[in-house]
């Protein structure tokens, strides 16, 4: 289940996956069926618009021929993911021949980019929903319903469903996403996320403290704080300094929640991540001593194409101060391959950046030039695909070596491994993850442990993406 779950949350940041989730226990008069594309923002999202239709009576189908309403919340970052979402909408027109009473709607960041494009492109459609827009829904199905098809895009400056209790979906009971921000308002010239998100927010610090406390009360032993910018976080109650709620402050709010309570957080903005943020880090055994810290390049001539608005040098310095705080932090990074005008030499410089930053992991992309992006409208897409496709091979090499040997000088290592559950291969083996976000296998043995346990594990061997180790005695 965790290993599906790490599996669902490492692809869906490569826009391409969906997730089935268990059948709502309740009994509803209709169902629905939703399936989330994209980063973890977009199940997060899923998981309030489950709540909302939970309220007007539908009830969770996992079997989408089942359903009354099938909901698709798509992806938007690169071409294949929207791709993806069209070849999906395939599956569904067939049942749909079947069964004309069927609602289907798309939701998310392809909704918000397409409109009302979307029902002439794709006729089988009914409703259309953007990101900000999710409380409209049961407007819109009654509308859809009634035989009118229906749009609603109208992005916001407020709504961050703050008073929206999430249905999780898919849980293992144990780790839960929750947004703490909506939003970006960065244009990295080569993204679309500030076009089908809206403007940056922030969400009110109390209603994330107490969603937190209310999953730690429910058994949840690991919160993830979700924002495509989480430093940037910013939240004043009041007037004065005194009241405002910095995003290293907010760390230190959920870590106090309770010890026992893990505290993750994604993504982080270069830019944005202080040294405060890191000595709070640094601080709190609870807040996990994993960095996601996405360079996109390693030639300050194309981040400052890409509107990054940090140099190589300053991301070098960032990794430094990690190092240098926390000595133990695993860090992982995004990186695109072949942007407008890029040289070998360049690229070369990407490859040279890894090599100084030794990441453990890395998600790896070739550039996809995204419709109304600054990048589309005022620079060439001019690198061929398959120079794009090299360079983009030559970074997963040296990114596999990198990560062969992160894994492989944790053995020996103890390390604290909060357990998800069974392990993919075996329900002899409990799986896991450390601080560092590595995935443990281990032995159950005799101990008598559960799911959303603690266990001190010694590595004993390592593959490029699994540590497997023993249980010691506490
Ligand atoms: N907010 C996060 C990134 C969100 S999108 C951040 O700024 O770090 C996740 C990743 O998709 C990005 O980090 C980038 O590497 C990749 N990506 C975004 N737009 C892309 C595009 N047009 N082509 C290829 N990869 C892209
Ligand atoms: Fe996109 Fe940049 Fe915002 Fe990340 S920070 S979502 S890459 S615009
Ligand atoms: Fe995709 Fe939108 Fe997330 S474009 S990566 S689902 S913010």
């Amino acid at each position: 289940m965790a290993e599906t779950l790490q599996k669902v949350t490492d692809e869906l940041r490569q826009g391409e996956t969906f997730a089935p989730f268990a059948e709502d226990p309740n009994l509803y008069t209709k169902k629905f069926y939703i399936e989330s594309y994209g980063c973890q923002m977009n199940f997060s999202d899923s998981e309030i618009v489950a709540a909302i239709l939970n309220e007007e009576g539908f009830g969770a189908t996992r079997n989408y021929e089942d359903a009354d309403l099938v909901l698709l919340n798509t992806c938007s970052i690169r071409e294949k993911a929207e791709q993806t979402v069209r070849n999906r909408l395939q599956a569904f027109r067939k049942v749909k021949e079947q069964k004309p009473g069927m609602l289907v709607g798309v939701l998310g960041c392809m909704a918000e980019r397409l409109k009302a494009k979307f029902l002439e492109e794709e006729k089988l459609v009914d409703i259309v929903v953007g990101p900000d827009a999710y409380r409209s829904l049961p407007g819109l199905i009654e509308e859809a319903e009634g035989g009118q098809k229906s749009v609603n895009v109208l992005l916001s400056r407020e709504e961050t469903y703050a008073n929206i209790s999430p249905v999780r979906l898919d849980s293992n009971g144990v780790t839960a996403f929750v947004s703490i921000m909506r939003g970006c308002n960065n244009m990295c010239t080569f993204c679309v996320v500030p076009f089908t998100r809206g403007r940056e927010r922030s969400r009110e610090a109390v209603s994330i403290i107490n969603e937190c406390k209310d999953l730690f009360d429910r058994g949840f032993k690991e919160v993830t704080l979700l924002g495509q910018n989480v430093d940037s976080y910013y939240f004043n109650e009041g007037e004065g300094l005194e009241n405002a709620v910095t995003f290293a402050k907010l760390l230190e709010m959920v870590a106090l929640i309770s010890p026992l309570l893990r505290v993750r957080f994604s993504t982080s903005h270069p830019k944005d991540i202080t040294d405060d943020v890191l000595h709070t880090m640094a601080k709190y055994p609870n807040i996990c001593k994993y960095i996601h810290l996405p360079v996109q390049a390693g030639n300050t001539r194309i981040l400052q194409l890409m509107n990054r608005t940090y140099t190589r040098e300053w991301y070098l310095n960032r990794v430094q101060r990690i190092r240098e705080i926390m000595p133990d932090c695993g860090l992982s990074t995004d990186i695109i391959t072949g942007f407008c005008s890029e040289t070998d030499e360049e690229h070369a410089d990407t490859l040279s950046l890894m090599e100084a930053s030794r990441f453990d992991m890395a998600y790896m992309f070739s550039y996809s030039e995204r419709p109304g992006t600054l990048a589309a409208r005022r620079y060439k897409d001019d690198v061929p695909e398959d120079v794009k496709q090299r360079r983009l091979e030559e970074i997963i090499k040296l990114q596999n070596g990198h990560s062969r040997e992160s894994y492989k000088n944790d053995i020996g290592k103890i390390f604290e491994v909060l357990i998800e559950g069974n392990s993919k291969r075996s329900d002899k083996d409990w799986c896991g993850r450390n601080s560092q976000n590595k995935m443990v296998v281990f032995p159950k043995g005799n101990a008598n442990l559960n799911k959303g346990d603690y266990a001190m594990v010694k590595i004993n061997e390592a593959t490029s993406a699994t540590l497997i180790g023993e249980m010691i005695n506490n």
